[in-house]
């Protein structure tokens, strides 16, 4: 189904909970087919876990693949198992027998951060960009770590997370405390250069963000409504998150 939604009208499919994760992987193994050198740009979080069961049950041939996570903490241990690093290390590379040597994240240990960003950001330039990037959205309508008021532009950088994120993210933590108060993630402008967007939605804490992105205005206010800057975005949402669409 397509929705008139936003100046650049997102593709938005609603489905069941376990179908995103099989219709997210159907699009991604298209992708993949279909470049000869592809580059995925992967997301953490509740979100992708779908796809990655969905790859994981699957299984498929990713040796020509080269992928970039959208963030990581800074201030974790190495080894931290809540570091997007271990995260994808459990979710993606260890279940796809992928070489973690073609898993890139940015460096969250580099005595300069924000140098650490910038190198990052220019890692995914020298792979040539992002064919398709996998996208979760925050329940106040964060997209990657770029909270509300992030630059519409901007590139890979330092962030501070906002209380509501930090709040959100506590599941994976054992206290409110140890979860992270900064990040290094890929900036708005980063994620628009990517050649096709997948966002993927589940739940009804989700509703009114993915409704404010879709059809509200483009503004800082609501950073995933850069989405609606971009010519080919698809949305998979179960019936709870797109509950407020058209
Ligand atoms: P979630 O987070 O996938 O864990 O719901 C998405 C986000 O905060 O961007």
């Amino acid at each position: 189904m397509r929705a008139d939604a936003g100046p650049a009208a997102a593709a938005v499919l609603r489905l069941e909970g376990r179908d995103v994760g099989t219709a997210a992987a159907d699009l991604l193994h298209t992708v993949i087919a279909s470049t000869p050198r592809p580059v995925i740009g992967v997301a953490t979080g509740g979100s992708p876990s779908p796809l990655y069961r969905e790859l994981a049950a699957r299984g498929g041939d990713y040796r020509a693949v080269t992928w970039f996570a959208l963030d990581e903490y800074l201030g974790l241990p190495a080894g931290h198992p809540q570091s997007y690093a271990e995260v994808l290390r459990r979710e993606l590379i260890d279940p796809l027998g992928l070489d973690p040597r073609t898993v890139h994240l940015p460096d969250p240990h580099s005595a300069d951060p924000h140098d650490a960003a910038a190198r990052y950001e220019q890692r995914i330039a020298d792979a040539g960009g992002v064919d398709l990037q996998i996208l979760g959205i925050g329940r106040n309508g964060h997209l990657a770590f770029n909270e509300p008021g992030a630059a519409l532009d901007s590139r890979t950088r330092v962030e501070t997370l906002t209380e509501d994120t930090r709040q959100a993210n506590r599941r994976f933590f054992p206290t409110l405390e140890e979860v992270p108060t900064r990040c290094i993630t890929q900036g708005l402008g980063t994620i628009l250069s990517a050649r096709r967007l997948l966002l993927l939605a589940q739940g009804a804490a989700k509703a009114e963000a993915l409704h404010r992105a879709l059809t509200g205005p483009v503004s800082a206010d609501c950073p995933a409504s850069v989405l609606q800057l971009h010519g080919d975005v698809t949305v998979l949402a179960d019936a709870e998150a797109a509950a407020l669409l058209p």
